[in-house]
């Protein structure tokens, strides 16, 4: 009797420690140390988006990068002499911004040395990126330390845009991200440009025998062609293509009305379309009337992704710089 008692006792310290080990992020960590942190941030964005309001997508992108590898620990901006850190991996070839957020560590350590990280960071820009872009806006929980450990193998963490819909669930369901958070985060990609190397395979070379008729026959026929008119041949390097057309600057619903006519632009959109649930999902918001209820659904998962094992405490450290560690 008295050994099941302590038994009960050890389950419910290890039930509250994992809590209170979930619960470290929080709302106000910076109140004290740093209270400006969140105008600091802000003034360095406005001014960038001011000038060039692409970067917001590349500065979301690359918080979901950091926190898909090894949580979200600011290992994406560890810079290596040797070329093996997760920004030399392929998917992040493709991120833009990194000298962006070094300028806005310096703003933030020239008002509170040694004292936010640049994961913290990395949460707050792509908040304020979508935003400034007419997209919700959601109260950043924090208190992420940074990793000293970026390794480029590592990336394979990271959905491919050939992914079908049980890749994408697997990959997300390890930073404990649902389906739901799966149909929800992918309209992410209501901002921002794609590279025609990253869907050109769908065009010109879908399995792999590299003629004309080798298509992607989920992607809608005069889409293709559209695409085909702006990525010329499988090797383009080069062109970038909006992957909103025509408010690829603005976060909105029309994400959901593209990939609901079969236009969305990597394989891994189109896979929503192959399960019943976020097909729904997809279905209901291509009618463009639950914006409210998107924008909610957006700044809830992104809550969820920033949550994705934070290093938190004593753990890690504060960078003085996010591409390098402390000497
Ligand atoms: C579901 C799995 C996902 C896949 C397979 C995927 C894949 C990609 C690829 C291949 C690109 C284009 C890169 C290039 O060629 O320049 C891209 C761009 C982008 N992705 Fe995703 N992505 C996924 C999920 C997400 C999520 C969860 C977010 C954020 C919440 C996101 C935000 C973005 C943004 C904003 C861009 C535009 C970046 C720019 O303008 O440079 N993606 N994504």
């Amino acid at each position: 009797m008295a050994s099941r008692a302590a038994t009960m006792v050890a389950l419910l310290l290890a039930a509250v420690a994992a809590t209170c080990a979930r619960a470290q992020l929080h709302d106000k960590f910076y109140s004290e140390s740093c209270p400006s942190v969140e105008d600091v941030v802000r003034k360095e964005m406005v001014r960038a988006l001011s000038l060039a309001p692409s970067l917001a997508g590349p500065l979301l992108r690359m918080h979901f990068h950091d926190c898909f590898v090894r949580g979200c620990d600011g290992s994406v901006l560890l810079d290596s002499a040797n070329k093996t850190a997760e920004k030399d991996a392929q998917p992040n070839q493709t991120l833009r911004g990194f000298g962006f957020v070094e300028r806005v560590k310096a703003a933030v350590e020239k008002a509170c040395p040694d004292t936010v990280s640049c994961a913290d960071i990395l949460a707050l820009i792509a908040r304020d990126g979508v935003w400034l872009s007419k997209g919700p806006f959601w109260t950043v929980p924090l208190g992420r330390r940074d990793g000293s450990v970026s390794i480029s193998n590592e990336t394979d963490a990271l959905p491919p845009p050939t992914s079908n819909f049980t890749v994408l669930t697997q990959l997300f369901a390890a930073v404990n991200l649902d389906a739901k958070d799966l149909v929800v985060l992918s309209a992410g990609h209501t901002i921002g440009t794609s590279h025609c190397f990253s869907f050109s395979d769908r065009l010109y070379n879908f399995t792999g025998m590299e003629n004309p008729s080798d298509i992607d026959p989920t992607l809608e026929p005069q889409y293709m062609m559209r695409l085909k008119s702006k990525c010329a041949s499988l090797n383009d390097n080069t062109t970038l293509v909006e992957m909103d057309p025509g408010s690829f600057k603005t976060f909105d619903t029309d994400y959901f009305k593209l990939v609901s006519k079969r236009r969305g632009l990597f394989h891994s959109d189109g896979a929503l379309l192959t399960d019943p649930f976020t097909r729904a999902y997809v279905q209901r918001h291509a009618t463009g009337t639950f914006k409210d209820e998107f924008f909610a659904d957006f700044a809830a998962s992104m809550i969820k992704m920033g949550n994705a094992n934070p290093l938190t405490g004593s753990q890690g450290k504060i960078r003085k710089k996010c591409s390098v560690v402390n000497h």
